[in-house]
Protein backbone atom coordinates (compact mmCIF):
# COMPACT_ATOMS: atom_id res chain seq x y z
CA UNK A 1 0.00 0.00 0.00
CA UNK A 2 1.49 3.54 -0.73
CA UNK A 3 1.64 5.90 1.94
CA UNK A 4 -0.93 8.35 0.06
CA UNK A 5 -3.77 5.72 -0.36
CA UNK A 6 -6.51 6.16 1.72
CA UNK A 7 -8.89 3.14 2.74
CA UNK A 8 -12.54 2.63 2.58
CA UNK A 9 -14.89 0.03 3.94
CA UNK A 10 -18.21 -1.91 4.17
CA UNK A 11 -19.59 -3.04 7.46
CA UNK A 12 -22.15 -5.96 7.34
CA UNK A 13 -23.37 -9.34 7.83
CA UNK A 14 -22.83 -11.08 5.58
CA UNK A 15 -21.06 -9.32 2.55
CA UNK A 16 -19.60 -11.90 0.97
CA UNK A 17 -21.93 -11.38 -1.97
CA UNK A 18 -21.58 -7.19 -1.91
CA UNK A 19 -20.66 -5.99 -5.00
CA UNK A 20 -19.87 -2.81 -3.60
CA UNK A 21 -15.69 -3.39 -3.45
CA UNK A 22 -15.94 -4.35 -7.09
CA UNK A 23 -17.56 -0.92 -7.82
CA UNK A 24 -16.31 1.15 -5.74
CA UNK A 25 -12.34 -0.24 -6.03
CA UNK A 26 -13.41 0.44 -10.02
CA UNK A 27 -13.99 4.08 -9.30
CA UNK A 28 -11.14 4.67 -7.37
CA UNK A 29 -8.86 3.51 -10.27
CA UNK A 30 -10.87 5.30 -13.09
CA UNK A 31 -10.34 8.59 -11.07
CA UNK A 32 -6.73 7.65 -10.26
CA UNK A 33 -7.51 8.14 -6.90
CA UNK A 34 -5.19 5.88 -4.88
CA UNK A 35 -7.54 4.23 -2.29
CA UNK A 36 -8.81 0.76 -1.44
CA UNK A 37 -12.25 -0.42 -0.47
CA UNK A 38 -12.82 -3.59 1.46
CA UNK A 39 -16.33 -5.59 2.97
CA UNK A 40 -15.56 -6.65 6.37
CA UNK A 41 -17.93 -9.25 7.86
CA UNK A 42 -19.21 -8.04 11.40
CA UNK A 43 -21.42 -9.95 13.69
CA UNK A 44 -23.91 -7.92 15.33
CA UNK A 45 -22.04 -8.48 18.84
CA UNK A 46 -18.83 -6.73 17.09
CA UNK A 47 -20.39 -4.01 15.85
CA UNK A 48 -19.21 -1.02 18.79
CA UNK A 49 -15.68 -2.71 18.46
CA UNK A 50 -15.71 -2.34 14.85
CA UNK A 51 -16.36 1.08 14.11
CA UNK A 52 -13.62 1.92 17.67
CA UNK A 53 -11.02 -0.03 15.33
CA UNK A 54 -12.09 1.79 11.42
CA UNK A 55 -11.97 4.97 13.81
CA UNK A 56 -8.85 4.02 15.41
CA UNK A 57 -6.90 3.04 11.91
CA UNK A 58 -8.37 6.56 11.27
CA UNK A 59 -10.04 4.94 7.83
CA UNK A 60 -11.47 7.70 5.32
CA UNK A 61 -14.71 6.44 5.54
CA UNK A 62 -16.84 3.45 5.64
CA UNK A 63 -20.84 1.70 4.15
CA UNK A 64 -22.84 0.29 6.63
CA UNK A 65 -25.13 -2.61 5.42
CA UNK A 66 -27.57 -5.23 6.75
CA UNK A 67 -28.07 -5.32 9.80
CA UNK A 68 -26.36 -2.14 11.16
CA UNK A 69 -27.56 0.68 9.74
CA UNK A 70 -29.46 1.73 12.56
CA UNK A 71 -27.31 0.49 15.41
CA UNK A 72 -24.44 2.28 14.00
CA UNK A 73 -25.64 5.97 14.38
CA UNK A 74 -24.99 5.32 18.16
CA UNK A 75 -21.34 5.36 17.24
CA UNK A 76 -21.31 8.66 15.42
CA UNK A 77 -20.86 11.92 16.20
CA UNK A 78 -23.06 13.50 14.16
CA UNK A 79 -26.19 12.50 11.83
CA UNK A 80 -27.07 14.24 8.50
CA UNK A 81 -30.55 15.53 8.57
CA UNK A 82 -31.78 13.09 6.24
CA UNK A 83 -30.56 9.80 7.70
CA UNK A 84 -31.88 11.23 10.78
CA UNK A 85 -35.45 11.43 8.95
CA UNK A 86 -34.82 8.33 7.48
CA UNK A 87 -33.65 6.49 11.13
CA UNK A 88 -30.45 4.68 9.39
CA UNK A 89 -27.04 5.79 8.07
CA UNK A 90 -25.37 3.80 4.87
CA UNK A 91 -22.54 6.15 4.48
CA UNK A 92 -19.95 7.17 7.15
CA UNK A 93 -17.25 9.91 6.32
CA UNK A 94 -14.79 11.72 8.58
CA UNK A 95 -15.20 15.23 8.59
CA UNK A 96 -13.00 16.96 10.74
CA UNK A 97 -12.33 15.14 13.76
CA UNK A 98 -15.89 13.95 13.63
CA UNK A 99 -17.66 10.51 12.59
CA UNK A 100 -20.70 12.00 10.55
CA UNK A 101 -23.71 9.29 9.38
CA UNK A 102 -25.35 9.85 6.00
CA UNK A 103 -28.08 7.87 4.13
CA UNK A 104 -27.46 7.93 0.33
CA UNK A 105 -29.95 4.88 -0.25
CA UNK A 106 -32.74 7.47 -1.02
CA UNK A 107 -30.95 9.80 -3.29
CA UNK A 108 -29.79 7.22 -5.02
CA UNK A 109 -32.74 5.65 -5.59
CA UNK A 110 -34.44 9.34 -6.83
CA UNK A 111 -31.35 9.05 -9.27
CA UNK A 112 -32.01 6.35 -11.25
CA UNK A 113 -35.68 7.18 -10.87
CA UNK A 114 -34.91 10.16 -12.80
CA UNK A 115 -32.88 8.84 -15.20
CA UNK A 116 -36.27 7.38 -16.51
CA UNK A 117 -38.78 10.65 -15.75
CA UNK A 118 -37.20 13.47 -15.89
CA UNK A 119 -38.92 15.93 -15.06
CA UNK A 120 -41.77 14.46 -15.08
CA UNK A 121 -40.86 13.13 -11.70
CA UNK A 122 -42.29 16.03 -9.82
CA UNK A 123 -45.78 16.04 -11.40
CA UNK A 124 -46.22 12.19 -10.85
CA UNK A 125 -48.75 10.64 -8.62
CA UNK A 126 -46.55 7.95 -6.78
CA UNK A 127 -47.62 4.81 -5.09
CA UNK A 128 -44.83 3.14 -2.77
CA UNK A 129 -45.55 -0.14 -1.44
CA UNK A 130 -44.28 -0.84 2.14
CA UNK A 131 -43.09 0.84 5.26
CA UNK A 132 -39.71 -0.92 6.18
CA UNK A 133 -36.53 0.69 6.13
CA UNK A 134 -35.84 0.88 2.34
CA UNK A 135 -39.72 2.30 2.31
CA UNK A 136 -38.63 5.18 4.78
CA UNK A 137 -35.36 5.97 2.56
CA UNK A 138 -37.63 6.38 -0.29
CA UNK A 139 -40.62 8.26 0.86
CA UNK A 140 -37.89 10.83 2.51
CA UNK A 141 -35.80 11.00 -0.81
CA UNK A 142 -38.84 11.84 -2.59
CA UNK A 143 -40.57 14.29 -0.28
CA UNK A 144 -37.55 16.30 -0.95
CA UNK A 145 -37.34 16.09 -4.42
CA UNK A 146 -41.20 17.08 -4.54
CA UNK A 147 -43.87 14.90 -6.35
CA UNK A 148 -46.96 15.96 -7.00
CA UNK A 149 -48.72 12.94 -4.90
CA UNK A 150 -47.60 10.22 -3.06
CA UNK A 151 -49.67 7.46 -1.13
CA UNK A 152 -47.92 4.54 1.15
CA UNK A 153 -49.58 1.52 1.72
CA UNK A 154 -48.20 -1.75 4.06
CA UNK A 155 -49.73 -4.43 5.33
CA UNK A 156 -49.50 -3.47 8.79
CA UNK A 157 -50.99 0.00 8.22
CA UNK A 158 -49.78 1.60 10.97
CA UNK A 159 -46.52 1.53 10.25
CA UNK A 160 -47.21 3.08 7.18
CA UNK A 161 -49.10 5.83 9.35
CA UNK A 162 -45.80 5.99 11.05
CA UNK A 163 -43.92 6.60 8.14
CA UNK A 164 -46.05 9.52 7.01
CA UNK A 165 -45.69 11.03 10.33
CA UNK A 166 -41.86 11.08 10.30
CA UNK A 167 -41.34 13.17 6.99
CA UNK A 168 -41.70 16.74 7.43
CA UNK A 169 -43.26 17.56 3.99
CA UNK A 170 -45.91 15.58 4.49
CA UNK A 171 -48.78 17.28 3.54
CA UNK A 172 -49.39 15.81 0.40
CA UNK A 173 -48.44 12.40 1.64
CA UNK A 174 -51.73 9.84 1.70
CA UNK A 175 -51.98 6.12 3.90
CA UNK A 176 -54.34 4.11 2.08
CA UNK A 177 -55.22 -0.23 3.40
CA UNK A 178 -53.91 -2.46 0.39
CA UNK A 179 -57.79 -2.53 -0.76
CA UNK A 180 -57.97 1.81 -1.20
CA UNK A 181 -55.05 1.63 -2.85
CA UNK A 182 -55.86 -1.06 -5.54
CA UNK A 183 -58.63 0.79 -6.29
CA UNK A 184 -56.86 3.86 -7.24
CA UNK A 185 -54.53 1.95 -9.29
CA UNK A 186 -55.31 3.48 -12.75
CA UNK A 187 -54.30 6.98 -11.53
CA UNK A 188 -50.54 6.04 -10.09
CA UNK A 189 -47.90 7.12 -12.47
CA UNK A 190 -45.20 5.40 -10.92
CA UNK A 191 -45.58 2.27 -8.53
CA UNK A 192 -42.41 1.26 -6.33
CA UNK A 193 -42.14 -1.73 -4.51
CA UNK A 194 -39.85 -1.70 -1.12
CA UNK A 195 -40.57 -5.63 0.06
CA UNK A 196 -38.93 -7.79 -0.18
CA UNK A 197 -41.77 -10.35 -2.19
CA UNK A 198 -40.67 -11.17 -5.29
CA UNK A 199 -36.67 -11.91 -4.34
CA UNK A 200 -36.78 -15.51 -3.71
CA UNK A 201 -36.45 -17.58 -6.30
CA UNK A 202 -39.37 -19.75 -5.68
CA UNK A 203 -41.94 -17.53 -4.99
CA UNK A 204 -44.76 -17.12 -6.79
CA UNK A 205 -46.22 -13.73 -5.28
CA UNK A 206 -46.25 -10.40 -5.94
CA UNK A 207 -46.40 -7.49 -4.24
CA UNK A 208 -49.28 -5.77 -6.31
CA UNK A 209 -52.02 -6.21 -9.21
CA UNK A 210 -51.46 -5.25 -12.38
CA UNK A 211 -54.28 -5.57 -14.45
CA UNK A 212 -55.62 -2.07 -13.59
CA UNK A 213 -53.16 0.21 -13.94
CA UNK A 214 -52.59 3.69 -15.83
CA UNK A 215 -51.43 2.75 -19.47
CA UNK A 216 -47.30 3.97 -19.31
CA UNK A 217 -47.19 3.15 -15.56
CA UNK A 218 -43.70 2.49 -14.67
CA UNK A 219 -43.19 0.35 -12.24
CA UNK A 220 -40.30 0.09 -10.20
CA UNK A 221 -38.93 -2.77 -7.67
CA UNK A 222 -36.16 -2.28 -5.63
CA UNK A 223 -34.96 -5.78 -5.83
CA UNK A 224 -32.07 -5.96 -7.99
CA UNK A 225 -31.27 -9.56 -8.08
CA UNK A 226 -33.04 -10.96 -9.78
CA UNK A 227 -33.00 -7.84 -12.64
CA UNK A 228 -36.47 -8.56 -13.49
CA UNK A 229 -39.00 -10.07 -10.93
CA UNK A 230 -42.29 -11.61 -11.31
CA UNK A 231 -44.00 -8.49 -10.67
CA UNK A 232 -42.24 -6.49 -13.40
CA UNK A 233 -42.42 -8.89 -16.11
CA UNK A 234 -46.06 -9.29 -15.21
CA UNK A 235 -46.06 -5.36 -15.23
CA UNK A 236 -44.46 -5.50 -18.91
CA UNK A 237 -47.24 -7.69 -20.42
CA UNK A 238 -49.66 -5.12 -19.40
CA UNK A 239 -48.15 -2.54 -20.85
CA UNK A 240 -46.08 -0.96 -18.43
CA UNK A 241 -42.25 0.60 -18.60
CA UNK A 242 -40.59 -1.21 -15.88
CA UNK A 243 -36.96 -0.15 -13.42
CA UNK A 244 -35.08 -2.65 -11.30
CA UNK A 245 -32.99 -2.06 -8.19
CA UNK A 246 -29.48 -1.65 -9.84
CA UNK A 247 -29.92 1.84 -10.45
CA UNK A 248 -30.28 2.37 -6.87
CA UNK A 249 -28.07 0.44 -5.49
CA UNK A 250 -25.41 2.26 -7.94
CA UNK A 251 -26.84 5.55 -7.27
CA UNK A 252 -25.96 5.11 -3.52
CA UNK A 253 -22.78 3.97 -3.84
CA UNK A 254 -22.02 7.11 -6.03
CA UNK A 255 -23.29 8.90 -3.78
CA UNK A 256 -21.33 7.45 -0.63
CA UNK A 257 -18.07 7.66 -3.21
CA UNK A 258 -18.59 11.67 -3.79
CA UNK A 259 -19.19 12.10 -0.09
CA UNK A 260 -15.69 10.46 0.67
CA UNK A 261 -13.85 12.11 -2.24
CA UNK A 262 -15.54 15.41 -3.24
CA UNK A 263 -15.34 13.74 -6.65
CA UNK A 264 -18.68 12.63 -8.46
CA UNK A 265 -17.76 9.08 -10.56
CA UNK A 266 -19.01 7.60 -13.58
CA UNK A 267 -22.33 6.63 -13.33
CA UNK A 268 -22.52 4.46 -15.94
CA UNK A 269 -19.20 2.44 -15.54
CA UNK A 270 -20.04 2.15 -12.03
CA UNK A 271 -23.53 0.52 -13.42
CA UNK A 272 -21.29 -1.78 -16.20
CA UNK A 273 -19.14 -3.19 -13.76
CA UNK A 274 -22.27 -4.29 -11.81
CA UNK A 275 -24.07 -5.70 -14.45
CA UNK A 276 -20.72 -7.07 -15.32
CA UNK A 277 -21.56 -9.48 -12.21
CA UNK A 278 -24.95 -9.71 -12.29
CA UNK A 279 -25.82 -10.38 -15.40
P1 LIG B 1 -36.36 -3.32 4.49
O1 LIG B 1 -35.35 -2.68 5.41
O2 LIG B 1 -35.74 -4.12 3.38
O3 LIG B 1 -37.37 -2.35 4.00
P2 LIG B 1 -38.10 -4.28 6.57
O4 LIG B 1 -37.78 -3.04 7.35
O5 LIG B 1 -38.14 -5.58 7.28
O6 LIG B 1 -37.08 -4.45 5.37
O7 LIG B 1 -39.51 -4.02 5.83
C1 LIG B 1 -40.10 -4.98 5.02
C2 LIG B 1 -41.38 -4.40 4.37
O8 LIG B 1 -41.91 -5.39 3.49
C3 LIG B 1 -42.49 -4.08 5.35
O9 LIG B 1 -43.25 -3.01 4.87
C4 LIG B 1 -43.30 -5.38 5.34
O10 LIG B 1 -44.64 -5.24 5.74
P3 LIG B 1 -45.08 -5.24 7.31
O11 LIG B 1 -44.76 -3.88 7.83
O12 LIG B 1 -46.51 -5.55 7.31
O13 LIG B 1 -44.23 -6.31 7.96
C5 LIG B 1 -43.23 -5.74 3.90
N1 LIG B 1 -43.42 -7.17 3.65
C6 LIG B 1 -42.50 -8.15 3.80
N2 LIG B 1 -43.02 -9.36 3.47
C7 LIG B 1 -44.31 -9.12 3.08
C8 LIG B 1 -45.38 -9.93 2.62
N3 LIG B 1 -45.22 -11.26 2.47
N4 LIG B 1 -46.55 -9.34 2.30
C9 LIG B 1 -46.73 -8.02 2.43
N5 LIG B 1 -45.75 -7.18 2.88
C10 LIG B 1 -44.56 -7.72 3.20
Amino acid sequence: MKSAEKLYGLLGHPVGHSLSPVMQNDQFAEQGLPSFYHAFNVPPEHLKDAVQGLKALDISGFNVTVPHKIEVMEYLDEIDEEARIIGAVNTVVKQKDKWVGYNTDGRGYVESLLSKTGDTLKESNVLVIGAGGAARAVVTALSFQGVRHLTITNRTYSKAETLREQVPQNSNITVLTTEEAEKENPTFDIIINTTSIGMSPDTDKTPWRTDNMKPNCLCSDLIYNPLKTKWLKEAERHGADTLNGVGMFVGQGAFAFYTWTGVWPDLQRMNDVVMQHLG
